[in-house]
């Protein structure tokens, strides 16, 4: 089969294409014929190791010293259960499902085997495979740091989501307002459309005013981008509120957030927000594109037709 191996650390051009054989899946495992995946910007991070100081120490030591030990990069999938275990319960052949491999990577790819445990679950049903593998990234990293921000604990919360235009942004957006919460969003101005079409009123463009000298106050600030330390915040911020940013700490996975996902998008409360797509051959593209930290949502790579 045909996967994009990471052959080292570095640009974009790192990326290529290989045979490799394909998987077969254990006795706990389902044989997933992949149709899409994303060009997140976590896999750009993995692919250039671009972290400052220690933390690229860290990482080297987690993902590998001179190249990733995982070489198949690619973090979330969609597609369709082509063969299983003999001990797979949950799913049978031909089932549409999407899920997530986190630090297990290998999605950049034509198959992959997961377990019937791991998070991976049946498509939401009104999803094509670019939507469900889109909603992934975003999503999950979204629902753990406003989870972390405790905004299942209270109602009507006023929020500041920095960073609404990214792919964790505009998902930020889409589970607070599950949550019922008063948004106010940071985007630049050619951002305030997609965040309009989502449902906000209260939209700062940071290209035209410095936010943090508003006098207003929060009860949570999401930097979803991890530009803004919480000391440029901190004038935002209601007494007991509550600062998070995707610069701290890891948005860990788990299928409750899944299930999460798959139920918002199957009652319509949440939409994929797709950028561009692109295949497989064009993973380079793909990448460059998301180095740029401009791109609207998610970059789609399609597998197959
Ligand atoms: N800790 C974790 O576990 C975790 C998990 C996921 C992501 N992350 C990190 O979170 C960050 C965001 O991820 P993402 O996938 O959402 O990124 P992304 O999709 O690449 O974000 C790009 C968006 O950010 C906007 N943007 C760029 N600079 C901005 C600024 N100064 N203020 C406001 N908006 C700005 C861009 O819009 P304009 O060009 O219009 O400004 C663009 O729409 C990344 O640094 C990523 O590494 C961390």
């Amino acid at each position: 089969m045909k996967a994009v191996i990471c052959t080292q650390y570095g640009t974009p051009e790192v990326l290529q294409i290989q045979e490799v054989s394909k998987p077969i899946p254990k006795d706990s495992q389902i044989l997933v014929k992949i149709v899409a995946t994303a060009a997140n910007s976590g896999d750009a991070r993995v692919r250039s190791l671009n972290v400052k100081g220690f933390m690229k120490f860290v990482m080297r030591l987690v993902l590998g010293i001179s190249k990733p030990r995982k070489p198949i990069l690619g973090t979330v999938f969609s597609g369709i259960v082509e063969s299983k275990g003999n001990k797979v319960s949950k799913f049978k052949v031909g089932d549409k499902v999407f899920g997530m491999t986190g630090f297990k990577f290998g999605t950049y790819s034509e198959y992959i085997a997961v377990n019937q445990n791991s998070n991976v679950l049946e498509m939401p049903k009104n999803a094509s495979y670019e939507e469900a593998v889109a909603i992934i990234f975003g999503g999950h990293t979204a629902i753990r740091f406003l989870e972390k921000a405790r905004i299942t604990e209270k109602s009507t919360l006023k929020i500041l989501i920095i960073g609404a235009t990214g792919s964790v942004g505009t998902a930020a957006i889409q589970v607070a307002k599950h949550h019922s919460a008063n948004i106010t969003a940071v985007c630049s101005s050619r951002g305030h459309k997609l965040v309009a079409e989502l449902g906000v009123k209260n939209i700062v463009h940071y290209d035209k005013e410095d936010f943090t000298r508003r006098t207003e106050k929060f009860d949570i600030i999401f930097d979803a981008i991890g530009k803004y330390g919480k000391n440029q915040c901190k004038n935002l911020l209601n007494k007991n509120g509550v600062y998070v940013s995707t610069n701290l700490g890891y948005a860990s996975e788990n299928i409750q957030q899944l299930k999460l996902l798959k139920e918002l998008f199957e009652k319509g409360e949440f939409t994929a927000t797709i950028d561009r797509t692109f295949t497989m051959e064009e993973i380079v593209e793909a990448h460059r594109y998301v180095d740029t930290e401009r791109k609207k949502g998610n970059v789609v790579l399609k597998i197959c037709e």
